[in-house]
């Protein structure tokens, strides 16, 4: 017999068959594993090591993580993660300052509170492909926006940021490039922003969101936050790339940025983060999915996510439905296929285009599952628009 999930967990009619609701869940998620190709979270990382031995206590790192008063159960592994991606990243050591986060809307959050701190006059800046936590954002601060227009590829169009900066010439900017864009894995080009910048001679700050992409773009030596980026700060979540069973991020920004923070007496932490208590398991699962494959390791793990990437792409088109992707993008986009297909594959969906995010941990197998699903689905292949991007095989 089924189990109604909604009838079974109500509180308000004890008692609760508790096992039967939390096997519900479990083997509910173990189904749905192998069709879960729509969104983005790295299945093949082993963090049951982290898991069984801290799973069952409270760890958390309360405050500044670089501080040394207070309360901080895992605040030497946040650190540890937080200078290994720095390093990654090619931060100057002294100028650099960050913490796990929730994830990276926090990051987001705390790295655009940070720069209008600094900057409360600016406009912020974002393209039509950010992500939706950006105007949620701008509004939480109370600050003007200005929306920039994407290609349909996803990318910034930087005529028109320059359009946009040359009539609010006369405020600070805070820029918000997207390295990996939601729905197309977009990298905004920070370079020719930040030539716009200068071209304008335009104080402020540029932020990247690189919720997906930070790590292995930084494995590539694609993204820098070294003296030359003129990049002030970046966001990055922890359990997409890292695959991290619990939601969580990372936010560094430049410390050159900040702004200094009050102390909080009973805390014994200078109050720099966006919660208080913050998630030390977060931190020992970040920590330790880094120590136990390393650079090398993780560059492995992005190669061949990006050459499945290459081979959907392939087998989707041999079905006769379009799909692309960017060079090193793990987002394959396609036009949305017939609603079996897209509900029993989950695929992310947005005005008619879909996408699936070779992430490490899917295989060749589900790949071929989901062309032949196309195949059955599409007798004749719909005429779709080109693709924007003309890719050849990876
Ligand atoms: C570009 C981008 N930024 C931010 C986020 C938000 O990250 P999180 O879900 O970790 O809060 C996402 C999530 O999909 C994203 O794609």
């Amino acid at each position: 017999m089924t189990l109604n999930l909604a009838v079974a967990a109500d509180l308000s009619h004890p008692p609760v068959d508790v096992t039967a609701v939390l096997d519900h869940l479990a083997q509910h998620a173990d189904t749905t594993a192998a069709t879960s190709i729509g969104y983005p979270g790295a299945t093949d990382l082993d963090h049951t090591a982290v898991m069984a031995r801290l799973g069952n206590r409270l760890w958390n790192n309360i405050g500044d993580p670089h501080d040394t008063g207070g309360v901080a159960h895992t605040r030497i592994l946040e650190q540890a993660v937080i200078a290994w991606i720095a390093d990654l990243l090619g931060m100057p050591t002294h100028d650099r300052w960050g913490y796990v986060t929730t994830g990276g809307t926090e990051g987001n959050l705390s790295a655009l509170h940070t720069a209008y701190r600094r900057w409360p006059t600016a406009r912020i800046y974002y393209s039509t492909a950010a992500h939706y936590s950006i105007p949620k954002i701008i509004d939480m601060l109370g600050a003007y926006k200005a929306v920039v227009d994407a290609g349909p590829d996803g990318e910034m169009d930087y005529e028109h940021l320059a359009a946009q900066l040359r009539r609010r010439r006369r405020w600070p900017a805070i820029v918000v490039a997207t390295a990996g864009t939601t729905m197309t894995e977009a990298v905004d080009d920070t370079t020719r922003i930040r030539t716009i910048l200068t071209e304008y001679d335009m104080a402020g700050h540029l932020h990247v969101d690189a919720a997906l992409v930070g790590i292995p773009l930084a494995l590539d030596g694609r993204l820098r936050l070294d003296d030359t980026s003129g990049i002030g700060s970046i966001a990055i979540s922890g359990h997409k790339f890292l695959g991290t069973p619990t939601p969580c991020g990372v936010v560094l920004i430049r410390d050159s940025a900040r702004k200094p923070s009050i102390r909080i007496a009973y805390t014994g932490t200078a109050d720099t983060t966006v919660t208080g208590s913050r998630c030390g398991l977060a931190a020992a699962l970040l920590w330790h999915a880094i120590a136990t494959h390393g650079r090398e390791g993780h560059r492995w793990r992005a190669a061949e996510a990006r050459r499945l990437a290459g081979y959907a792409v392939d087998q989707i088109r041999a079905t006769g439905w379009p799909a692309w992707r960017h060079q090193h993008a793990f987002t394959v986009v396609l036009p949305t296929p017939p609603e079996p297909v897209r509900t029993k594959w989950l695929l992310a969906t947005h005005d008619r285009t879909s996408h699936i995010v070779c992430m490490p941990g899917i295989t060749k197998g589900q790949i071929d599952a989901l062309a032949a699903d196309i195949t059955a689905a599409t007798r004749t292949p719909i005429p779709h628009p080109r693709s924007p991007i003309d890719e050849g095989t990876p």
